[in-house]
């Protein structure tokens, strides 16, 4: 059994990420889906809402669970027996921070290593960040959000 461990913000989840979590599902036995805590983001959804989006827009696919961890990326996949961490890369900056998080990680846990997979063209763009601010502009998200999560967006920029 193959398991891969796919971690981000998800604030909230973006068609970029589904289509990384697609191709993992593809690769992989197992993906699991973690919802971590990046100490350089300020959250705008709670981390329950996200993990409730992420299992939404995942539903369809049999292979994927989705959970929260609080601590350390390394720490959790040694509790969890995980080797493979999966990332997604848009362009070269994406690519400078995922070589130092996959370095770190390494470190921090010599079992484990990282697969960097490149953004579909038709995602390189899409970030949550990017997501968050046209919500608040009442931009039409249909191109970047999965459906199955748009009324969860609209509804928390609406207020
Ligand atoms: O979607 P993001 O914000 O790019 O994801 C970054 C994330 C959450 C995967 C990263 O910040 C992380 O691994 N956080 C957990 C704490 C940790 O292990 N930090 C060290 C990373 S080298």
């Amino acid at each position: 059994m193959t398991t891969c461990l796919y971690p981000g913000s998800f604030d909230p989840v973006t068609l970029g990420h589904v289509d990384i979590i697609c191709r993992a599902a593809r690769m992989f036995d197992t993906v699991v889906v973690g919802v971590l805590h990046n100490p350089e983001k300020q959250g705008c959804f709670s981390v329950e809402k996200r993990v409730d989006m992420l299992k939404k827009a995942c539903r369809d696919m049999k292979n994927v669970e989705v959970i929260a961890y609080g601590g350390l990326l390394a720490q959790m996949t040694k509790d969890m027996g995980i080797r493979t961490v999966v990332r997604g890369v848009r362009n070269v900056a994406d690519l400078e921070n995922e070589m130092t998080m996959a370095r770190i990680n390494h470190q921090l846990n010599p079992d484990l290593d990282t697969v960097l997979l490149p953004a579909s063209p038709e995602n390189q763009e899409i970030s949550a960040s990017m997501v968050r601010q046209l919500a608040s502009f009442g931009a039409d998200l249909t191109p970047f959000v999965p459906p199955e999560v748009l009324p969860d967006v609209l509804a928390a920029f609406s207020k």
